[in-house]
């Protein structure tokens, strides 16, 4: 890594089939960091065994994630794409920071909170520390930035205490990540519920957009989305199903929710529903169709996977002898 490069990290995991959410607040906008920032991008594996997961639709879905990074624009050549579990300094440190972070903390964190209730026969230790894996992803890269939708910014905040408790013991160990949040599009609501973040481990198949839908299916499901009662396009106070609408309208042409409420003035939630399932689906066309072209090469996958980890892994090791030593382990 060279001196004073700026880094950047994040990760998706590969739990469910992908939705607008994940692609509107953090893989769209993982490119615009390449030119500046030095990039990791993780298929977060491990992480998603904190829930039951089938073999091999986990394994199905670690090869599309990386797919889809790359179908989004990540070149591998300018971003070191891996897979978590291929890099064990991830799981090491998330140990060590397990000794640097409270039972208090992570009883606080609303999504273990949110996922012990939706899996209340299964609220297993990982789960529970499911924080400190995720900061030491971060941590590891010595990382300055990290795109993420809202839903992760408390994850963000529990990372930056770790860190800033471990340097305040050890001494400038790591450095201090900050989120970097979309404006538009960090909390795409659920179109069945729109007071509810869409989410890709959502039953209801309506409530969610995939990048994978195609286009009929896109705009058959915004034409269902929930709305009020009222018809005009304008973002208000208990207008959520609308507010999410122009929100997602806004973030696929990046007009602004003026511009938006100018262009559909009188013309009613029908006309502008079919709108943003249009600039959807003309958006998500050209990921799908490089999507099916890089699935279809799984040793093409396979060998960004490699490299990725190599380059991951070098870089982490770095971070992680410097923290064993740190510690008092013999290294
Ligand atoms: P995950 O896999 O749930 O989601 C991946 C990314 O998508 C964002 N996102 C959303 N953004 C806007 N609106 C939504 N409805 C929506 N749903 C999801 C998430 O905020 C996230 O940025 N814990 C993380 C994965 C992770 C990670 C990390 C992220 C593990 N280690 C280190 C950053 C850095 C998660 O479960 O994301």
């Amino acid at each position: 890594m060279l001196q004073n490069e700026k880094v950047c990290f994040s990760g998706v995991q590969p739990s469910g089939n992908l939705t607008i959410g994940n692609y509107l607040g953090a893989i769209k906008n993982f490119s615009t960091f390449s030119s500046e920032y030095r990039c990791f991008y993780c298929v977060v594996d491990e992480h998603a065994i904190t829930v039951r997961q089938v073999p091999a639709d986990l394994r199905r879905r670690t090869y599309e994630t990386l797919a889809l990074y790359m179908a989004c624009g990540l070149d591998p050549e300018k971003n070191t794409l891996y897979v978590q579990s291929h890099v064990p300094a991830h799981a090491e440190l998330g140990w060590i920071l397990n000794c640097f972070t409270m039972f208090g903390e992570l009883s606080r964190m609303t999504q273990f909170k949110d996922k012990s209730a939706r899996h209340a026969d299964n609220v297993n230790a990982g789960l529970f520390t499911y924080p400190t894996l995720m900061a030491a992803d971060i941590l590891l890269y010595q990382t300055d930035i990290v795109p993420v939708g809202i839903d992760q910014k408390q994850h963000l905040e529990l990372a930056r205490d770790i860190a800033g408790r471990f340097n305040a013991i050890h001494a400038n160990t790591f450095t201090v990540p900050e989120p970097y949040m979309a404006k538009t599009g960090m909390k795409i609501m659920s179109l069945a519920d729109p007071t509810k973040k869409m989410s890709k481990s959502d039953e209801n198949a309506n409530a969610v957009i995939y990048i994978l839908d195609d286009r009929d299916t896109i705009i058959r499901k915004f034409k269902r989305a929930v709305t009020d009662s009222g018809s005009e396009v304008r973002m208000g106070e208990g207008k959520d199903g609308i507010n999410n609408l122009i929100t997602i309208y806004s973030a696929f042409t990046g007009k602004t929710v003026e511009e938006i409420e100018r262009e559909f003035d009188g013309r009613g939630y029908g006309d502008f529903k079919l709108a943003v399932g249009e600039v959807c689906a003309d958006a998500l066309t050209p990921v799908q169709t490089r999507f099916a072209e890089l699935l279809a090469d799984k040793a093409g996958l396979e060998q960004v996977m490699k490299t990725g980890a190599e380059t991951a892994a070098r870089a982490a090791y770095r971070t992680l002898n410097k923290v064993k030593k740190k510690l008092g382990f013999v290294v």
